[in-house]
Parts: C-alpha cells; sequence; structure tokens
C-alpha cells in the first residue's frame, strides 16, 4: 500500500496541482492530508474541491480553524490572518461546511494524522525531544505531521526513549522493525526550509516499509500573480521564490 501524505497546501493551487501529477506518476494507492488546506495563497476553492475529491481522509491545520473560528487568528501574524480573513469572504459555504467536517486528528491503518504534534495542533517540532513526546504516545507506527513547513523523519525507540532525525527535505528511508516514525510531509503550498519546490512524502507499507520524501517545481508564478491580483500582501507572494 503506496500512502501519499499531503499538507499546508495554503490555497496554492499550481503547487497542488504538481504535487498531484507526480504522486499519478509515482503510482499511489491514495492520498492523505494533514491541515492547512487554506490560507496565505489565493485560490482556497480551487484547493478545496481538489482535496475533497482526493483524499481518503484529511484533517483540519491551525489555518482552517481560524478561518472557522476568527479568536484561533488571535495569534497569527499581520500576513496570516488577513490572508485567513479574506479566504473566510471568498469560499463558498459548502466549501466551509467541508472545513468544518474536518476533526483534529484521524487514523487510518497503521497511520495517525495530527497537524502539529499528537499533543497540540499549534505544536511547532523542530527537534527529536519533541518529536519523541509525541512518539511516546503515539498508537501507531507512523505519525504523519505538517505545520513546520519542514519536511523531515524522525525515529523513535520505545523501550530506549531514543529519538533521532533521520532524513530532512528530499531522500527515501528504509524503515526498521521495532521503531515508531514521525513524519512530517512539510508543505506544498509555502515551504519555508529554503527550497521553493512543493514538498510531499509517501509512504510505502511494503515489506518492512520505505518513506520518501519528494519535491516538485510547480508554476509559482501563476500562484504569485495571483496572490497580487487579489490584494494579499506582496510579502505573500515574495516568500514562494524563495521558500522561506
Ligand atoms: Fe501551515
Amino acid at each position: 500500500m503506496r500512502t501519499a501524505i499531503v499538507s499546508d497546501i495554503h490555497s496554492n493551487i499550481p503547487a497542488l496541482d504538481s504535487v498531484i501529477a507526480r504522486i499519478d506518476a509515482l503510482g499511489c494507492d491514495r492520498v492523505i492530508c494533514c491541515g492547512d488546506i487554506v490560507g496565505y495563497a489565493a485560490q482556497p476553492n480551487e484547493v478545496v474541491d481538489k482535496i475533497k475529491n482526493i483524499v481518503t481522509v484529511a484533517i483540519r491545520g491551525n489555518h482552517d480553524m481560524a478561518l472557522l473560528d476568527p479568536r484561533e487568528a488571535e495569534t497569527f501574524n499581520t500576513y496570516a490572518r488577513e490572508a485567513v480573513f479574506w479566504s473566510r469572504g471568498v469560499l463558498t459555504q459548502e466549501n466551509i461546511e467541508y472545513l468544518r467536517t474536518l476533526r483534529d486528528q484521524e487514523q487510518i491503518d497503521e497511520i495517525i494524522l495530527a497537524h502539529g504534534s499528537l499533543l497540540d495542533p499549534n505544536e511547532y517540532v523542530f527537534s527529536p525531544f519533541q518529536a519523541a513526546k509525541s512518539l511516546e504516545i503515539a498508537p501507531c507506527r507512523i505519525s504523519a505531521i505538517g505545520h513546520t513547513h519542514y519536511p523531515e523523519v524522525y525515529r523513535y525507540e520505545p523501550s530506549t526513549g531514543l529519538c533521532r532525525d533521520i532524513i530532512a527535505s528530499e531522500g527515501e528511508l528504509e524503515l526498521e522493525e521495532g521503531y515508531r516514525y514521525l513524519v512530517n510531509a512539510g508543505s506544498v503550498g509555502q515551504p519555508r526550509d529554503g527550497d521553493w519546490r512543493a514538498a510531499f512524502v509517501i509512504y510505502d507499507s511494503e515489506g518492512s516499509g520505505k518513506v520518501e520524501i519528494h519535491r516538485v517545481e510547480y508554476d509559482v508564478h501563476s500562484a504569485t500573480e495571483r496572490i497580487t491580483e487579489v490584494g494579499l500582501p506582496s510579502m505573500l507572494a515574495d516568500r514562494l521564490f524563495e521558500g522561506r
């Protein structure tokens, strides 16, 4: 079973389209989504429409939450807050209702989906110490997250409590028995690790298992032109070119 894991699409439809094309080319049995479907970029309806059609299961992220409840945007920076309020104004009622159906966590077979961490949808996991906190309570082998917009994989050994950051950015990892893994899918629509290309992950359960982090070029000009056209802050367009 090959499961494609996407996260943090943030209303960037050119990035999502390129990722879906690559997922199709690589051959996957299903797609799951770790939240932040909307926010930041300028095509929220196109992205929600597509996500609804392609995913087996999705959860909500903090930007999806903020769109439904503006109090959640109080801690956002000005740009993020402005994009959430703009998105709320243009999303169809049907798409708002879809976001309302999403939960904080879901489990599908041996994969649990959460946005920030298993402890808190708003936690940014950037260290093995933080990853271990989630993995010590993980109910299954793979914990799939997003939120930081940095794709990476942590490995945790339940018998010793040791946790290591194994791969980041791009590449493949053969999994081993006796460990649990925290798999951050990175961001489709707004990568921040210095690489502007869209990120996603494939978890292949065949044999002892494998995780692949993929990067895909997309039409970043199309995404940024749309951001400018609708009058969202130019900073939200500029950062897409830099992957920051
Ligand atoms: Fe995000």
